[in-house]
């Protein structure tokens, strides 16, 4: 049985989940988290999390680029492609675009998509999350966050980052019920490993992230790239325990997070577990308008419309 099909049984049976302790919240105790696990994995494992709320957040203004969600790629609204990817993600319970523009919005309702106004204070794409979960009547207890500007975004990505924060005995080499948050990474090229704008991250033996940077991480004492290293690029795919998502702008900023310019860094700087996969992915990210040009060549040879 997949997901879906799984999820759509029963709802609202999560209002006190015992890893949710203030302890944990806290960030100070992953062995009480663990522990509380195992008794919702011999009751109901497969129920950890189950409700998945996908969220594209897309605003109009950008510096960079105005406007960039409603830009052509080879025809098609980029907002589109990215949503037509998004709704072949298995685990999503329910997608949205969540925007504070009229004109995305109605671009969206014209492709089909369900579309969330939020409002125009939001500061970035968590706060937008967050508004739009609140404004849903229905309970999530996962919220995905999509970024609109990755077109080409595998469905898997999307699925894997959830599977990451589910318990569930048929995915137990992805389940982390003690992490609040969950994200992606891929193999680094060479070529992007002294570029401050490409995220590098390590992780431990069991996936859950160690440290996020700008520089080159881990460091090679001989001081240049090592070509044996599988050095890893961060993902801008995110999702998060609602709960947690609820709480996280509460959050104090954190030093390191300041220092690197890392919001993800805030998370981990509190204490709390993040859960790392490692996917097949080549980045193609939109920021600038050249970008779209290489994003279009780069369909067209591989024939994608
Ligand atoms: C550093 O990189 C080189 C290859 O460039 C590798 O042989 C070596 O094991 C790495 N680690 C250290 C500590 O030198
Ligand atoms: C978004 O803004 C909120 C509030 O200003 C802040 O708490 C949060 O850390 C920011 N998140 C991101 C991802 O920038």
């Amino acid at each position: 049985m997949n997901q879906k099909s799984k999820s759509s049984s029963s709802s609202s049976d999560h209002d006190s989940e015992p890893w949710l302790a203030p302890g944990v919240l806290a960030g100070s105790s992953a062995a009480a988290a663990a522990a509380a696990y195992a008794v919702i994995s011999t009751r109901q494992s497969w129920r950890f999390r189950r409700q998945v709320l996908g969220i594209i957040p897309a605003r109009f203004a950008s510096s960079r680029f105005p406007g960039k969600p409603l830009v052509p790629i080879l025809g098609k609204p980029m907002i589109q492609r990215t949503w037509e990817r998004a709704k072949l993600a298995a685990t999503l319970n329910k997608l949205v675009v969540a925007t504070d523009d009229q004109k995305i919005a109605e671009c969206c309702s014209a492709f089909g998509a369900d579309v969330l106004m939020t409002s125009e204070s939001c500061k970035n794409g968590t706060e937008r999350c967050n508004e739009a979960l609140q404004r849903l009547q229905r309970k999530f207890d996962i919220v995905v966050n999509i970024q609109g500007d990755e077109p080409l975004i595998e469905p898997e990505i999307i699925d894997g980052v959830v599977k990451a924060l589910q318990a569930s005995s048929s995915s137990s080499n992805f389940a982390a019920p003690d992490a609040v948050f969950s994200t992606a990474v891929t193999s680094l090229k060479p070529e992007d490993a002294l570029d401050p704008n490409r995220v590098k991250c390590v992780v431990d033996t069991r996936g859950y992230a160690i440290y996020f940077s700008r520089g080159l991480i881990p460091y090679n004492k001989s001081g240049k790239v090592n070509l044996n290293f599988p050095y890893l690029l961060h993902l801008g795919i995110q999702s998060y325990d609602a709960k947690f998502l609820r709480k996280y702008p509460e959050l104090s900023s954190t030093p390191l997070q300041e220092e690197e310019d890392l919001e993800q860094l805030k998370i981990l700087e509190h204490g709390y577990k993040m859960k790392v996969i490692k996917v097949d992915h080549e980045a193609h990210g939109v920021d600038t308008p050249e970008d779209v040009d290489k994003i279009e060549s780069l369909m067209r040879q591989k024939n994608l419309s």
